[in-house]
């Protein structure tokens, strides 16, 4: 297993849509483990494929929180999202925005249908912190951030700060 680099806003690779996963042979589980590793090393609840620089339609998550909570790692490929119902603010962060939190809107509560790491389908229906991490997450797929959803002058302020973090990150 190995930790992938995490890509940070405002990398364009971070844009690109993922493609659909048609192979779940031996580079593809290795992918999700290191995935899987990347997520809980950042340490983070969510990691999205093109956040290591991967266009492919797969993310992890685990909302299991707490030491003495076991692990409860989920793997979600090709994903849809079927059903959005409710809504609920909540703050936000991501592997790509370092140190960020923004409050953001999202839906409550989502039926989600997807491939797990084998290619079996599988239906969940989620709320709470899993429901927002899947949202969040399945719009990395589509190449969105959660710096689209905010208004005019948060997302200024954040890209701003984002941009000056990766300058100064580049001439260290
Ligand atoms: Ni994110």
């Amino acid at each position: 297993m190995a930790i992938r680099p995490i890509l940070h806003y405002p990398d364009k690779r971070l844009r690109i849509p993922g493609k659909p996963v048609t192979d779940f042979g031996p580079e593809f589980q290795q992918l999700v483990e290191d995935m899987a590793e990347t997520m809980y090393a950042a340490p983070g609840v969510g990691l999205a494929a093109p956040q290591i620089g991967v266009s492919l339609r797969l993310f992890v998550i685990d909302v299991a929180t707490g030491d003495d909570e076991p692990s409860d790692l989920r793997v979600f490929t090709n994903p849809e999202l079927l059903e959005l119902e409710g809504s609920v603010l909540f703050d936000e962060g991501c592997l790509s925005f370092p140190g960020a939190r923004e409050e953001i809107e999202r839906a409550e509560r989502v039926r989600v249908r997807a491939l797990d790491r084998h290619g079996e389908a599988f239906e969940l229906e989620a709320d709470g912190l899993l429901a927002i991490a899947i949202q969040h997450e399945n719009d990395h797929l589509d190449g969105k951030l959660m710096i689209d959803k905010l208004g005019v002058l948060r997302r200024r302020l954040l890209h701003r700060s984002m941009v000056k973090r990766a300058t100064a990150a580049a001439m260290a």
